[in-house]
Parts: C-alpha cells; structure tokens; sequence
C-alpha cells in the first residue's frame, strides 16, 4: 500500500481590523499595561464588532488558504472553535457554503485552546487512511463574545481571530507534512476553564454567571506547563529531534511565561520561540495556526524548517504536532464580511 502523508499546503489568516490596547482596558477595568504586559506578553488584540462571527472570520480565513494552495476547494471542512455563530447547527457547513464547497462533509470540533491541533489529528488521520485527499482545517474563534468584560482576570486576556491551513495528501519527506501527533484530555478539571450555562446541564443563560467564560488563571497556568513540556517531549523524541534541531517552537499562544516555561524545560532555545501573544493575546483555537501564518509572513519559518506545535486548553485537553514546514506563502484576509 502507498505510504501517504498529510502535507500542509497552504495557510491563510483574518484579524478583525477593531483593536483593544491594555491602555483602553485599564479606563475600563481596575488594571494597567504593566500589569498586562509584564504577566501575559499582551499588548493589545483585535475584536470583532457587534454582529460579525466566528464564521464570518472562519470564511475568509478558509478563503485566504485556499488561495494560499492555488485550491478553489476541498473535501473536507473542519472548524476548531468554542465559540461557534450558534448552538445549532454547527458553524463548519455554513463555512463551506459560503466558500463554494456546499456538498463537502463539514463538521465544527470543540477542544477549546487545544482544538487546531486536535483538528490537525484528525485532518493528517483522514488523508493518511485514505478518506479524503484534502482538508481545510480552520481554527477561529470570538471570545470577546463570552468572556465577562467586567472580569479583569479574563477579559484582558483573550482577543478575535482565524487562521486556516490546508493538508494535501504526500508522499513522506514532502515539505509541509505532519510527522507526528499525539493528543491528551483529563475531564476530572473540566471546572478550570469553563462557560456553566448553555448546555444540557444547565441550559438558561439569563445571568452574567452562566453565560461567561470563566477560568482559574493561576491552577490552569501550573497544569499548561507541566503538559505541554511532556506532551511537546514525547513528540520530539517520538520523531528523534534533539531540543537544538527545533527550528521553531509554536505553542498555544496563552501566555508569554507559559511560552518560555515550557521551552525552558525542553531545552529550546529562546529566540526559537514564536510569540504573536503582543499583537493578538489568547485567540484559543485560532492561536497556532494564527501565530505559524505570522511567523510565516515575518520570515521566521522557511522550507524545510523543524516545527514543534504544542497545546493545552479547556477540557482539559492538550495535544503536540511535529511537521516540517512547507515553502507556502501566507495569504492575509483583510477583513471579514458578515454572512
Ligand atoms: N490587572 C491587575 N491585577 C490583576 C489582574 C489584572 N488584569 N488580573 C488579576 N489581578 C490580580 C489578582 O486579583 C490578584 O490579586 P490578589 O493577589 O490581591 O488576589 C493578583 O493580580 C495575582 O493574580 P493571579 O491570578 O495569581 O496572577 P498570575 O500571576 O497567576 O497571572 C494570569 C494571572 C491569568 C495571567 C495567569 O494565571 C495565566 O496566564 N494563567 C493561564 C491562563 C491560560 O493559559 N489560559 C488559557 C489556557 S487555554
């Protein structure tokens, strides 16, 4: 049987054009940009305006990596999000329609922070078995939607965004393929990092408490760091890459201490590291592929280079990737339309 890999063919990104500053939030919450930056790395990040979605960014991220293949289309559409256009249906087919694939499967997949590199999993499994020759893989979220903006734990963390790759099948060695994944999830700490109200278990979002994200910061931050490293090294060694063969380093974009911790541990080099966190903060599900289209367009990442993805959210999930990266040029979308 012909051995056939996952290779990344393409990527595209979207930001929403409003940005929020730290010095915008600190007239509104009792918190400064010192506090912000020298905690987070955060500088400012990008919301949407009332009215544009999760889709409406998804969709012209999707686009943008089509163009970035020379693809009109593709066989299957995947979402990684938490925060989707509604509860039902899901976001991924109204995507697809909207980008000419009406007919392709689509389907959204919620690992929260963790959901691009869970979608990866699935994407490289889809096309290494032989179900589809190619995926568009999106990652998008609008956490300005949920988080509390009253909540200055939360609120000053978290910004809008999508970025897309897609996967073609390959032969092994071709630039662009996934090497290797490996995914985690421990349930037993769903209560870390959570949204109460909406769902089966409590369906009414009439208060403020039920219908905002909430997280434990400090607990989430101890638990990001110890999985990651272990879920990062397990990667690295399973394909044989030595800390000092890591070309770039590109975990979920969260925090910058968390960013460092974990490369700290694994014995990657600083400047090998990839942080987007200054101009966008936690994009969630959008954080990885947004930072690897960034790292792309500012001539971080070049054919051939060694990637290392790693990533750890609500669930709790977590989950690492290693790939080679291909000779791609990202395509930035200007600005989402609404649907
Ligand atoms: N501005 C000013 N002070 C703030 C603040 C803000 N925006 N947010 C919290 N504080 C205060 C707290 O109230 C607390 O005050 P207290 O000591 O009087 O109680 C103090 O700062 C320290 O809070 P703490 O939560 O311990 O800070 P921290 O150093 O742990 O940093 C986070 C907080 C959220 C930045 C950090 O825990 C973090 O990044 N966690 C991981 C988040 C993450 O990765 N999420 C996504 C995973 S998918």
């Amino acid at each position: 049987m012909l051995d056939v890999r996952a290779v990344v063919t393409g990527i595209g990104s979207c930001l929403p054009p409003d940005v929020v500053s730290n010095d915008d939030l600190s007239l509104v919450l009792d918190t400064t940009h010192d506090w912000i930056f020298s905690r987070t790395g955060i500088a400012r990040r990008h919301v949407v305006r009332p009215g544009t979605s999760t889709g409406d960014l998804g969709t012209a991220a999707g686009a943008a990596a089509l163009e970035s293949a020379g693809r009109r289309g593709c066989d299957l559409v995947l979402l990684a999000t938490t925060t989707p256009d509604q509860r039902c249906p899901a976001t991924a087919p109204q995507i697809a329609a909207r980008l000419g694939l009406a007919g392709v499967p689509a389907f959204d997949l919620a690992a929260v922070c963790s959901g691009f590199v869970y979608g990866l999993t699935v994407a490289a499994s889809m096309i290494g078995a032989g179900t589809y020759d190619s995926v568009l893989l999106i990652g998008a979220e609008t956490y300005s939607t949920i988080v509390d903006p009253a909540d200055r734990g939360t609120a000053v963390l978290f910004g809008d965004g999508a970025a897309a790759v897609v996967l073609e099948r390959g032969l092994p060695g071709t630039p662009g393929e996934v090497l290797h994944v490996e995914l985690g999830s421990d349930g037993d700490h769903a209560g870390l990092i959570s949204v109460p109200g909406g769902g089966s278990r409590a369906p009414h979002l009439d208060d403020d408490a039920s219908r905002h994200f909430r997280m434990d910061g400090r607990e989430v931050y101890v638990r990001a760091v110890a999985a990651m490293t272990r879920s990062a090294r397990s990667v690295a060694e399973a394909v044989g890459w030595r800390p000092e063969e890591i070309d770039a380093f590109v975990g979920h974009q969260a925090n910058a201490r968390i960013l460092r911790a974990v490369a700290r541990r694994l014995g990657v080099a600083e400047e090998r590291v990839v942080s987007q966190l200054a101009e966008v903060g936690n994009t969630a599900g959008a954080s990885i592929p947004l930072a690897l289209a960034w790292a792309a367009s500012q001539g971080r990442l070049a054919k051939g280079d060694r990637v290392l993805l790693t990533a750890f959210g609500g669930g709790l999930t977590w989950g690492s990737a290693a790939m080679v990266w291909p000779g791609v040029h990202p395509v930035r979308a200007e600005g989402p339309s609404p649907g």
